[in-house]
């Protein structure tokens, strides 16, 4: 079948209100829109202005109303617990009502914060869309944070609850989630007036009086007394959620998610893109703690209609690499999305995968990588395997929805292994140089979109426009920067090639090199730090630190790498994966003082490398070399 995709893409860059108010019809409105688009709104227009609508009613109510209610929404799937629970849709349901019903018992409303900090439990979803279904605005925060992420998040949101747990499961390892919890508390300084804690039986954990509540207990006695919650109506422009996500600095940067335009953009990309039908089963094995969880583990796949799976496991040890192939045909899954890394992990655990032989995997159609960049070698392992198509997309936080794609529904173009496909609908992307011209086609430069955004993507940071526009719009006038590099060839398909800040990317997830610097920096023996990603063939990449000592410090190297390392995993969490500290005397600069961190990851890369024109000392590069060699031995 020939692709759609141009005569669409075309369609779109016509009349982009028309496209998207024609896809705005899948979605049920309150109240319609004055505009579709608003270029006077907001720091650089809203879409659907003037329209209410709830999200909770398009996820959920719509589809208990219209013939879906005994059909699974949700299926719950905890290799790490032994438990699988079935939520359909009349299910789901009544489980959000409910916990409504509390939120409101404990005075949160329309537009007030709710900070869900949870392990990879149903509840978590419940709580999500609970928060929509009363208009409060949701701030998920990834479990593998540790306090002090939290508490900063906590500090920006300044929520009036906050949804936890007691604890989360890591294989062979329970993390007591309320701990970390208190001690955020007790270092914000906004404090919630409320906390709802979800006892798990692995460990339960002391509730503090006054302040922390029985989640079971207040929702089997909001369930048991019957409460009706009804969709409280929004803005289309109001915040649905805000999901805080490394900056440049240690400081998170609170991406705002609004209802209308989140909806209108997500309901589109789960035919159009990934070619799944209402009623079918969608499967994105990520976390609710990051964006792809937020998308395409709750919210696409419920606006379609689709039954969404929720693995509390890992692609190999839960208990083996043959768990995602035991899901997949267990559950009947049509597509599957998850980041290269779990491939690379399920790879070197069954290069041959005899794993897979036990498993009838014919209704599943489709595997979607993303996250990081999927490198050709794993995207065809994945293929020679699985013998499907496997489709690399390439999206960030902020877009909520993927900005480059091959896109399924619309019709498959021809494969280029390296890319993450061609611009959706929504994005005119361009590659600009420094001096922000364009650059021809197969030549590197800095990736940005041409605005507006489109509907989904991000319309500002949480309280912070001026914030907004100098992290995204300011550098090159007109356009939103993305801060990743990379080239559109002579066909329009996208290569992505690295950041163009000090982003890092760890085994899919999106951490700040600067965030573990300023952690580093704070060691009374550290002088001076460096800290880059450097590859690693399973993670994509692994941060490294190189520490300058103080001249007179008398300490023993070892103990200072292990204290360092605690720390990082202390202040920023295990998710960080900070294992490796060189310490050097020197760190290489320019005249001006700037560390040459690029240069460094070179070197640590084994790549080729020039000698930087702007150099201080040049030997600082060798000793470099020689203190990387003498670590790895
Ligand atoms: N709560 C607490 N700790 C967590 C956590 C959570 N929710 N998630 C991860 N961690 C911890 C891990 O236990 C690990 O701790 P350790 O240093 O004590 O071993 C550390 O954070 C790093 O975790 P992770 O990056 O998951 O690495 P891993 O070595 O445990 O597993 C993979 C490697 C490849 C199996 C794993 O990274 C994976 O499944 N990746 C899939 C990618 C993904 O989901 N990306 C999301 C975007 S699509
Ligand atoms: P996150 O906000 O966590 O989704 O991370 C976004 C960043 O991950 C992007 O800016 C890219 O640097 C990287 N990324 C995501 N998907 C891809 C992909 N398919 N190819 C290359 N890089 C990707």
């Amino acid at each position: 079948m020939a692709s759609r995709y141009h005569e669409v893409y075309q369609a779109w860059k016509r009349d982009p209100e028309a496209f998207w108010a024609d896809a705005a019809r899948e979605i049920d409105w309150f109240t319609p829109w004055d505009k579709v688009f608003d270029p006077d709104d907001g720091v650089y227009g809203r879409w659907f202005s003037g329209a209410s609508c709830n999200t909770c009613f398009n996820a959920v109510d719509r589809h208990v109303d219209g013939g879906r209610k005994d059909q699974p929404a949700l299926v719950y799937d905890s290799p790490i617990t032994g438990r699988k629970q079935s939520f359909t849709y009349a299910g789901l349901k009544a489980e959000i009502v409910a916990l409504a019903a509390v939120l409101q018992d404990l005075g949160v409303g329309k537009g007030d914060r709710v900070v869900i900090y949870m392990p990879m439990v149903p509840e978590a979803v419940f709580a999500m869309l609970a928060c929509a279904r009363i208009g409060a605005v949701h701030s998920v925060v990834f479990g593998g944070f540790a306090a002090r992420e939290l508490a900063a998040r906590i500090d920006d949101a300044a929520p009036k609850a906050v949804i936890s747990a007691s604890c989360g499961l890591e294989p062979g390892r329970v993390v007591s989630y309320k701990p970390l919890l208190d001690e955020a508390i007790r270092l914000a300084a906004a404090k919630p007036e409320s906390c709802l804690i979800l006892q798990r039986p692995e460990q339960d954990c002391e509730l503090v009086a006054g302040r922390d509540h029985d989640y079971a207990a207040l929702v089997d006695a909001a369930r048991a007394a019957g409460r009706q919650v009804p969709c409280v109506p929004v803005l289309a422009t109001d915040p649905l959620y805000i999901l805080y996500t490394s900056g440049t600095t240690g400081r998170p940067k609170g991406v705002v998610r609004d209802n209308g335009g989140h909806m209108v953009r997500l309901k589109w990309s789960m035919f159009n893109e990934f070619g799944i039908k209402p009623g079918e089963t969608f499967w994105a094995a990520s976390d609710v703690g990051w964006v792809v969880g937020h998308s395409y583990i709750v919210y696409a796949p419920l606006l379609h209609g689709c039954t969404t799976i929720l693995f509390e496991g890992k692609p190999v040890g839960t208990p083996d690499a043959g768990v995602f192939w035991r899901v997949i045909a267990e559950h009947g899954v049509a597509a599957l999305f998850t980041a290269p890394t779990a491939f690379r992990a399920i790879r070197t655990a069954d290069p041959e995968a005899e794993l897979l032989e036990p498993h009838d995997l014919s209704r599943f159609r489709t595997l979607f990588l993303a996250g990081e960049r999927a490198d050709p070698d794993t995207v065809k392992w994945a293929e020679r395997t699985l013998g499907v198509p496997v489709i690399d997309h390439w999206w960030q936080t902020e877009t909520g929805a993927p900005i480059s794609q091959d896109p399924v529904g619309l019709g498959m173009l021809p494969v280029k292994y390296g890319s993450p496909g061609v611009p959706m609908p929504g994005y005119d992307v361009r590659v600009l140089d420094d001096a922000g011209h364009p650059v021809e086609a197969g030549r590197l430069g800095n990736v940005v979109v041409k605005l507006p955004l489109p509907p989904g993507a991000l319309p500002t940071l949480w309280n912070d426009d001026g914030r907004f526009r100098e992290a995204y719009l300011s550098e090159f006038p007109g356009y939103y920067k993305t801060a990743d590099a990379g080239m559109l060839d002579e066909d329009g398909y996208l290569f992505i090639m690295a950041r163009t800040d000090d982003i890092i990317n760890v085994a899919g997830h999106r951490l700040s090199t600067g965030g573990m610097e300023e952690v580093v920096a704070e060691h009374p023996a550290v002088a001076e730090c460096a800290v880059i990603g450097i590859a690693d063939a399973l993670k994509g990449q692994v941060p490294c630190g190189f520490v300058v000592l103080h001249g007179k410090a008398n300490v023993d190297i070892a103990t200072v790498e292990k204290e360092l390392v605690a720390m990082v995993r202390d202040r920023i969490g295990p998710v960080a994966a900070f294992k490796r500290v060189v310490p050097v005397a020197r760190l290489p600069k320019t005249r001006s003082g700037k560390i040459l961190r690029a240069t460094m990851q070179k070197i640590a890369d084994h790549q080729e490398w020039t000698m930087p024109a702007t150099i201080d000392d040049p030997a600082i590069l060798d000793e470099i070399s020689e203190a990387l060699e003498k670590h790895s031995r």
